[in-house]
């Protein structure tokens, strides 16, 4: 399973809503876990590997010998989120080099589906939030490069361009 690097237009399409909760899903899941420990992640939304649906994946500690980390979220939503907000700095898998400062809600509350349909709830904060909003935003068709600040934004503007000639070399040459 491949990461989609930006600017793959899947990562910018419309996320369906899960509605089979399968063997299938259970194994996009696990194969979306192997994607991240391998690049080195701690999160990674489905529209990333080209599948689109209202999935993401996550461990904080982006260590695969942590299972007990593992959360999986299907159909995620967010039912509050606090009015104060954090700048960090942070990364994505579909842009291998670049980080950038986002500042984002530091607690949100969160309801989900698990991979076998059941409802959770979840409360998060700092880092935990921080991962989630990040990989939210992905569902939603929102990257990071969107939340950036100006600084950090210019900052990657040469890299940005370097991911968008490279990615019309690799579409003219299939
Ligand atoms: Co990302």
């Amino acid at each position: 399973m491949d990461i989609l690097l930006y600017p793959d237009p899947r990562l910018r399409a419309k996320n369906a809503p899960v509605t089979s909760f399968d063997a299938t899903l259970e194994q996009i899941a696990r194969d979306m876990f192997e994607a991240m420990y391998r690049t080195g992640g701690v999160g990674l939304a489905a529209p990333q590997v080209g599948v689109n649906l209202r999935l993401l994946v996550y461990n904080a500690s982006g260590k695969a010998a942590e299972k007990e980390q593992e959360h999986v979220l299907c159909n995620p939503k967010l039912v509050f989120k606090s009015r104060e907000q954090e700048p960090g700095e942070e990364g994505c898998l579909s842009f291998p080099d670049i980080r950038g400062q986002v500042t984002r809600p530091i607690k949100v509350k969160v309801t989900a589906q698990d991979l076998h349909g059941e409802p959770m709830e979840l409360e998060l904060e700092d880092w935990d939030a921080r991962i989630f909003l990040h990989e939210f935003d992905h569902l939603e068709g929102i990257l990071f490069i969107d939340r950036m600040s100006p600084v950090s934004k210019s900052q990657a503007k040469g890299q940005l361009q370097d991911m968008v000639e490279h990615y019309r070399e690799t579409q003219d040459a299939s």
